[in-house]
């Protein structure tokens, strides 16, 4: 039941198999010891309630996925739907992301999602954004070399300011579209839309999208 209480939630959050609730006991074993394949792995920073990281394990499922998010609430449904559909490729990570070089080895993660993100518009926030420099030194130590980062937003703010970043930082980016639903159909951005971003369309906000690598 998607109404049970908080405590309830968060009891049964510490027996499921498929989180890991400020737990990094997988690092380096990822693909061994969860996925039990050899496939990619790609993370979702700030996941919500995981409806990215589902879509994209149901558009691949010959990839591995894991979302990642602070609010045990969020990790909860989104691991309800994963049950579920008993989706084998998918798990998450209770964790601020400021932790996640403790979950992953260099080079263990392929890529990287970034969607709908908190903009932190006050100037004094600007380091907790997800795209600042502090954030791109943390992902530089588990992304591999040629590793691509997706960066889906409807703030302009957020989206200048990690160009800024990004002019900065070495880095190569690869695409930037000021309008994703005015590009030509690509599944992976026109396919899968969260919470959030549902809710910025009926506003009539535009979706952007940056993707880049870290050199
Ligand atoms: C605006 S919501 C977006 C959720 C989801 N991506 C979506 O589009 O529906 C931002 C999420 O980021 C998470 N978050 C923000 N900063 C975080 C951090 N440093 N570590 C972990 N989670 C974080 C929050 O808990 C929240 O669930």
């Amino acid at each position: 039941m998607a109404n049970k209480s908080k405590l309830v939630k968060f009891a049964e959050l510490a027996n499921m198999h498929n989180v890991f609730e400020k737990k990094p006991v997988l690092k380096g074993k990822w693909k061994t010891d969860f996925f039990k394949n050899s496939a990619p792995i790609i993370i979702e920073l700030a996941c919500g309630k995981g409806e990215y990281t589902i879509g994209l394990a149901k558009l691949f499922p010959e990839k591995n996925y894991i979302g990642v998010d602070i609010k045990g609430n969020r990790i909860w449904s989104a691991t309800r739907i994963v049950n579920i559909e008993n989706l084998q490729n998918v798990c998450f990570i209770r964790d601020q992301i400021d932790h996640l070089n403790e979950y992953f080895i260099q080079d263990e993660v392929d890529e990287i999602w970034i969607t709908f993100s908190d903009p932190f518009p006050r100037d004094g926030d600007h380091k907790r954004r997800l795209t600042s420099k502090k954030f791109l030194e943390i992902y530089k130590q588990f992304l591999k070399k040629d590793g691509l980062i997706h960066l889906k937003t409807d703030s302009d703010l957020l989206y200048n300011y990690t160009k800024e970043v990004l002019a900065e930082f070495p880095s190569k980016i690869l695409k930037d579209y000021t309008d994703v639903y005015a590009m030509n159909k690509n599944e992976e951005l026109h396919n899968i839309q969260t919470y959030y971003e549902k809710m910025h369309l009926k506003n009539g906000l535009t979706i952007k999208y940056l993707c880049f690598q870290l050199l």
